[in-house]
């Protein structure tokens, strides 16, 4: 798919998340058309018009409503529809549920939007960037997920505000589950070409100091959460940054969740490591350096997403 001059987005859910997505798609002109479906038909159709009355300020065109042929033709669907993480609450014990979500609308969007490439939001997104992958039978690189591109950008915040160096001037990224198990691949972390453990300028970084910012980034969504009762502005601009690059066949690095194959021992299972995204989807870049201690916690993380797999039969 080379860059698509008119382009279409389809958002599924009309929750703060579904909403945020495409209001960011609107704002960052991510698509030509943009079309928001929800099950709640008075709460989709407000959500749409309270869009639209804006879209004088865009490119973009907004549309939708609770009849699924609102996303026909879609280039791009983005799934985000589902129960949503409570105070406290792991994403993994959202699994069965929204897996049983999926299961009934993914059938229905693909008549709808055959060639589309569908990209889970929805948590645990890993978990049901696999189950997506099955019930489609789409080739693994039109089934992706958001990942760890959100917890990605709040590294690079945090790093870049410690480090009194431009956001986009830090090379960092989360990889393995969106969730408990996320890491940062600290061995190719970089601020412009100085790696961070080498960083000078000021202080350095000392290793406790970096383990806090992973943890700091690791809970970022319980913080949030817990004060406000969701996260949904950054994760909309994520999944709009993704579907650009995608419909804009960019080829740009970003660390989306796909589903693996036999590299790195985790055949079927679904996670974030650096990868190609464009105009034909997701591919992971199976050179990505590793060190063996981020292999083992890899493989950790691996660990966690098959095993909510196994208790859903997936
Ligand atoms: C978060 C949700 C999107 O990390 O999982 O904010």
């Amino acid at each position: 798919m080379a860059v698509i001059e008119n382009s279409k987005l389809s958002v599924i859910g009309a929750g703060s998340v579904g909403a945020s997505l495409v209001y960011a798609s609107l704002i960052r002109e991510s698509a030509n058309q943009v079309a928001l479906y929800d099950i709640a038909a008075e709460k989709v159709e407000a959500e749409v018009l309270d869009l639209a009355h804006g879209t004088q300020f865009t490119r973009s065109s907004v549309s939708g409503g609770s009849d699924l042929d609102v996303v026909a033709d879609s280039h791009v669907v983005v799934i985000t529809a589902g129960a949503k993480q409570q105070p406290g609450q792991s994403r993994m014990e959202l699994a069965g549920t929204n897996v049983g979500i999926l299961e009934r609308l993914l059938p229905q969007l693909l008549e709808r939007a055959p060639d589309a490439i569908y990209v889970l939001v929805t948590n645990p997104v890993d978990v049901l960037t696999v189950a997506a992958r099955q019930i489609s039978g789409l080739p693994a690189e039109r089934v992706i997920g958001s990942g760890t591109v959100l917890d990605t950008s709040r590294l690079r915040w945090l790093l870049a505000k410690r480090a009194g160096v431009l956001t986009s001037s830090v090379h960092a990224d989360i990889v393995g589950e969106h969730g408990d198990t996320e890491f940062p691949l600290w061995s190719n972390a970089r601020i412009g070409p100085v790696p961070i453990l080498d960083w000078t300028a000021g202080e350095r970084f000392s290793i406790d100091e970096l383990d806090g910012i992973a943890h700091e980034v690791r809970n970022a969504a319980y913080t949030v959460i817990r004060g406000k009762g969701a996260t949904n502005y950054a994760i909309g601009l994520s999944g709009a940054r993704i579907v650009e690059a995608l419909l804009d066949d960019e080829r740009a690095v970003l660390p989306v969740s796909t589903v693996h194959s036999g590299a790195l021992g985790l055949d079927g299972i679904a996670l974030s490591m650096p990868s190609v995204v464009g105009g034909n989807g997701a591919f992971p870049i199976a050179e990505t350096p590793i060190s063996e201690t981020e292999a083992g916690l890899l493989a950790a993380s691996g660990d966690a997403i098959r095993a909510t797999m196994q208790t859903l039969g997936l």
